[in-house]
């Protein structure tokens, strides 16, 4: 990590000759609750050692100089012509710039360099990471007084309306209040949270990417959404106290059952089950029950492979691989799907035979190598220094 803050805060001055504010803003992982956060429901992320490291500076002027290190592009604009650029990573940035100036704050213009080593579109949400980094900078550099969560929920906007991903909130909200050592149950109804420990020495966490970037993600995420829409809307007609899959029960789905297309109930039955994992989840941390936590992840795994069918054969494998290896307790798909990565729960002793064998597996599959790491639990988005 030092070497890359190093390495932004030396691009940054070369570029626009002058001293940087630093900023880690940190991608996240997620133990258990995937697809429920748009459903209001519950999850268990928090933030990693993985960052984007920025490198900001306010200006006089409405100009804005971005470079990204990790594509060595530069991208120049300002305030008043904020608009879609070629390239994706600018529109993260600009999107959060424009909702600060929707919501109506006087901004100036930034010169800002910024690289990092979440996997990029890797399932560890590299894009939350930019967003809720940069809006976390604004805020400070322009004195603007918001709170973590309204940063979260600008930054959140900012992907919906300027990105185009009707995302949830767990991302950015997990982005910015991490703690080291703690994972957070969100209630993404409430937008609350409460922190669990997970910092048990003997313990690793630990992530296996596929490689695999697919831009289905985006549009089969966007059906998911909108099939859970659905299945709230049939509900509904029958308990209008019904708002959001938040409200249901597996009786109250079995009840309708014939009223769905089947593909939308088996949705539905999704969700219901995975925000009951969680809870149970959260129980098995009280209780130090790690066995028990890493079969609901497994048990989750299985829900997103058969019932919400946002797996995909290559995170398939990288799960079953994982499973093989003696000391794992759990494992399972993390973030949105078809691609990306997957998080595993192992026993520390049991890292070296992982990483080799689950490689030898995807090798042997895929004939490519999946880039696998443990990681720790950190804190959310921060000031490093100037
Ligand atoms: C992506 C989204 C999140 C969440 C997950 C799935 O990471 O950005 O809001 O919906 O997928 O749990």
């Amino acid at each position: 990590m030092e070497k890359l803050i190093e390495a932004v805060k030396k691009s940054f001055e070369k570029k626009f000759s002058r001293q940087p504010l630093l900023l880690a803003s940190p991608g996240r992982i997620n133990l258990i609750g995937e697809h429920t956060d748009y459903n209001e429901g519950f999850v268990l992320p928090g933030a990693t050692d993985r960052a984007v490291i920025f490198a900001v500076a306010p200006r006089e002027d409405r100009r804005c100089r971005f470079y990204a290190l990790d594509f060595d592009q530069d991208y120049n604009t300002d305030l008043d012509h904020l608009g879609h650029s070629e390239w994706r990573w600018p529109d993260y940035l600009q999107g959060v710039l424009d909702q600060f100036l929707r919501a109506g704050y006087a901004l100036k213009g930034l010169d800002l360099a910024f690289g990092g080593n979440v996997p990029i579109g890797g399932g560890m949400s590299s894009s939350a990471a930019v967003e809720g980094g940069l809006a976390f900078a604004v805020n400070h550099l322009f004195s603007l007084n918001l709170d973590l969560l309204s940063l979260a929920l600008l930054a959140q906007r900012a992907e919906n309306e300027f990105v185009g991903l009707r995302c949830g909130i767990m991302d950015m909200y997990a982005n910015l209040h991490g703690r080291p050592g703690k994972v957070m149950k969100i209630d993404c109804r409430h937008l609350r949270h409460e922190y669990f420990p997970f910092d048990r020495p003997e313990l690793r966490l630990i992530i296996s990417d596929t490689g695999v970037r697919r831009e289905l993600a985006s549009s089969e995420y966007n059906v998911r959404r909108r099939q859970c829409e659905q299945g709230v809307r049939i509900l509904s007609r029958y308990y209008p106290e019904v708002k959001s899959l938040r409200d249901v029960s597996l009786d109250m789905l079995e009840e309708l059952r014939r009223e769905f297309d089947p593909v939308v109930w088996k949705r539905c039955a999704y969700v219901v089950r995975e925000n009951e994992r969680v809870d149970l989840a959260c129980r098995d941390l009280l209780r130090h029950d790690f066995v028990s936590f890493g079969q609901r992840m497994n048990e989750s795994h299985c829900g997103l492979r058969d019932e919400y069918e946002v797996s995909s054969p290559e995170l398939n494998w990288l799960v079953e691989a994982a499973l093989s290896v003696p000391g794992v307790l759990g494992s399972r798909m993390m973030g949105a799907g078809f691609g990306g990565c997957t998080i595993s729960l192992a026993e520390a002793g049991a890292v070296e035979e992982f990483k080799s064998r689950v490689s030898a597996v995807y090798r042997r599959r895929t004939g490519r190598e999946p880039a696998i790491h443990a990681v720790r639990i950190e804190t959310g988005t921060r000031i490093l220094g100037s």
